[in-house]
């Protein structure tokens, strides 16, 4: 997300807090023997930007037919080709789309969805009941399941549309913004602030004319939001670092919050990111345990639920501090119920949420699944974005098999973090107390009583342990600090997978390193690696970096040679959201500011065969542009746009409503063909 709607009274410290002092700087030394290709980033004005380091390319391939891992791709080739006139940038207060195609704001922020269809009211009054039966606020990930799935359909014309809410605005939610009585907020607003976030399942249609509309009193749909009870699963399960007084035995919660970007499963449900969700709680103790340190957890939440008028349990228990004589008769631990991926039906509305912990506790931005083959563990990534935080990697115990594959296969495994060496190679370190060179670092740790400026002055109790402080033990580890990872996606063609690493404003010039080479980082890069013999549970890589982001001119140079030269058609910045559509081509959504040269956040279409990037889509004016899919005909597209300003979607209104987009070409045609 970026840095806008949020509480003035909530200051900056607590907004993607650098809180990994860890100082991994693992190849400050380490320069490549054996490079075969050089990548670097050269500025607009033609100089090679001082200080940068060549980062290599082994086996990722630019040619189709080369030799990586991955399906057949030659049927595909063509696919994957940009049919469409790139549009400029923009500064109008509307979508742009390239001609030929027509673009239509879908179920904005409180559409009627469930229970009493309460009708969305332009001046703010919907009460919070109200807001628990329509559509949330700020929209981001999102994703299309076609109603028929399991029953091995791809209907393109019928389906469950899913997507998160992350975060709000209070001046738009409320009438006159947020208030308080004497300190205190009123009890309706924080049920309405609660009820805005979470997720929406919102069953869609086609109809006859080809307009998309919410099917009338469908049993699916469904809002989850940051009360709704969940279930913890995996190794966190009963673990006593999550005893509440709402769950004395550490196996329940309440609410998903701040969920940024998602990923469906192989097996058909939905995964829902807990990305900055340490800021909604409030910590007043002195010392407050390393949980909570490593993620920024202050003394002041972001929208000051705790201070709940009438202290109902729902909201004071977004009060970290120590106030009871243990953990189960406080919320001390309410924050180690969160910083997951949660797994919800969209199938199912009675299901409960699955927080499932053993894919690690960050500050998850989304999951990205790797293609699963019958009796082979299941792959997923996740990056933590925070300045200097980690990619993560999650390999099942237990074999995939389709007939009986569920959530349960992400409750065993190990987690791996990822480092980038400067030669263009990788490795995957498990965090893992079964790992003995794990163990041997982090008892080495202990020995020095500190990770970065993190206290740690005995080992990990368990591996429960280790997991509910994720990023420490990638701290030990000796993982590459990273500039921000968003978004993932892997490639359905070659099978290398590609993240974008949004920006980092705080890497200084001596921080750098191969694979996040600029310092500070302005603009953002998007990276991409293989895993060694295309085996997706490999513990090796190779990786380069597939494009840097920047004004026209900006050069990515492979072996001395520009292999994109950003021009008035693509120039970029802030790359966030990313996906690949089921035709090889590569969505790249920005989340910028909207300062000139870039203007209005945008949507960006690449064929990664060829490094063709193009801009596809301008959004309206202050949003960011985020999440992204398509039916899977790829003829409709729903592209969500988040925290717009005033009068968008409607255009007589001051008072800006998240939406989603819904893309059409005009001829019926493949979007972006
Ligand atoms: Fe919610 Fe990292 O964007
Ligand atoms: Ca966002
Ligand atoms: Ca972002
Ligand atoms: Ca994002």
């Amino acid at each position: 997300m970026a840095k806008k709607d949020l509480n003035p009274r909530y200051q900056d410290p607590n907004y993607e807090p650098v809180v990994n002092e860890s100082g991994n700087t693992p190849f400050a030394s380490v320069l490549a023997s054996r490079m075969r290709r050089r990548t670097v980033m050269k500025g607009s004005v033609g100089a090679a930007l001082a200080g940068l380091m060549a980062t290599t390319l082994v086996g990722c391939s630019d040619d189709e037919d080369g030799d990586n891992a991955g399906p057949g791709d030659t049927a595909q080739a063509s696919q994957r080709e940009l049919g469409f006139t790139a549009v400029a940038v923009s500064t109008l207060n509307e979508v742009v789309v390239p001609e030929g195609y027509s673009a239509k704001a879908f179920v904005p922020w409180g559409t009627p969805l469930t229970g009493t269809l309460p009708d969305f009211l332009p001046d703010g009054s919907n009460t919070g009941a109200d807001q628990e039966q329509q559509v949330g606020m700020h929209h981001d990930g999102i994703h299309f399941f076609s109603i028929d799935l399991k029953t091995g359909g791809d209907s393109s014309a019928e389906g469950l549309l899913v997507m998160n809410h992350e975060y709000i605005n209070q001046d738009a939610l409320h009438a006159a913004g947020a208030t308080y009585v004497a300190g205190a907020r009123p009890e309706d607003e924080v049920r309405k602030e609660v009820a805005a976030h979470g997720v929406s399942v919102i069953h869609v249609m086609r109809d006859s004319r080809g307009e998309w509309t919410v099917v009338h009193g469908s049993p699916y749909h469904r809002r989850i939001t940051g009360a709704t009870e969940m279930e913890i699963r995996g190794p966190l399960r009963g673990f006593d670092k999550l005893y509440t007084k709402f769950s004395t035995d550490g196996t329940r919660t309440r609410g998903t919050l701040n969920n940024c970007a998602m990923g469906p499963t192989p097996w058909g449900t939905y995964l829902a990111a807990e990305e900055n969700w340490h800021g909604y709680f409030a910590n007043g103790d002195a010392n407050p345990p390393k949980e909570h340190q490593r993620h920024g957890v202050g003394d002041a939440s972001r929208y000051d639920w705790e201070l709940v008028e009438g202290g109902a349990d729902a909201y004071v228990r977004f009060n970290a501090t120590s106030i009871g004589a243990s953990a189960i008769e406080d919320y001390r631990n309410e924050p180690n119920t969160y910083g997951y991926m949660v797994e919800i039906d969209p199938f199912e509305p009675a299901s409960k949420p699955q927080k499932r912990t053993a894919l690690g506790r960050f500050g998850h931005e989304g999951v990205i699944f790797a293609p699963v083959t019958e009796g082979q563990p299941v792959v997923c990534y996740s990056g933590d974005d925070s300045r200097f935080e980690y990619i993560y990697k999650f390999v099942s115990s237990k074999p995939y098999y389709a007939t009986t594959a569920d959530g349960s296969l992400l409750d065993e495994g190990t987690l791996y973090v990822a480092r980038f060496r400067d030669d263009g190679t990788g490795e995957w370190l498990p965090l893992s107390m079964d790992d003995a060179n794990f163990v041997a670092k982090m008892n080495a740790a202990v020995t020095t009583g500190m990770v970065g400026n993190i206290s740690f002055d005995e080992p990990f109790a368990s591996q429960a342990d280790l997991l509910v402080n994720t990023r420490l033990a990638a701290d030990i580890a000796g993982a590459t600090p990273m500039d921000r990872p968003e978004w993932g996606a892997v490639d359905p063609v070659s099978g290398e997978v590609y993240f974008t690493l949004t920006n980092n404003s705080r890497r200084t010039e001596h921080q750098t390193n191969a694979s996040n080479p600029q310092g500070p980082n302005p603009n953002g890069h998007i990276i991409r690696w293989q895993e060694l013999g295309g085996d997706y549970a490999a513990t090796d890589f190779e990786w380069d970096i597939f494009v840097f982001a920047g004004e026209e001119g900006t050069e990515t140079v492979v072996d001395g040679e520009a292999v994109v030269t950003l021009d008035a058609d693509n120039h970029f910045n802030s790359p966030d959201g990313l996906w690949f559509d089921s035709k090889g081509k590569l969505w790249i959504q920005t989340d910028g500011s909207d300062a000139p040269p870039y203007q209005n956040n945008m949507m960006l279409a690449a064929n990664p065969a060829t490094r063709d990037i193009r801009r596809f889509f301008v959004g309206p004016v202050g949003c960011e542009v985020t999440g992204v899919v398509t039916t899977p005909d790829c003829r409709t597209m729903f592209v969500n746009i988040q925290h717009p300003d005033g009068f968008w979607p409607d255009a007589g209104s001051e008072r800006p409503r998240d939406a989603t987009v819904i893309v059409t070409k005009d001829d019926g045609g493949v979007i972006g063909s």
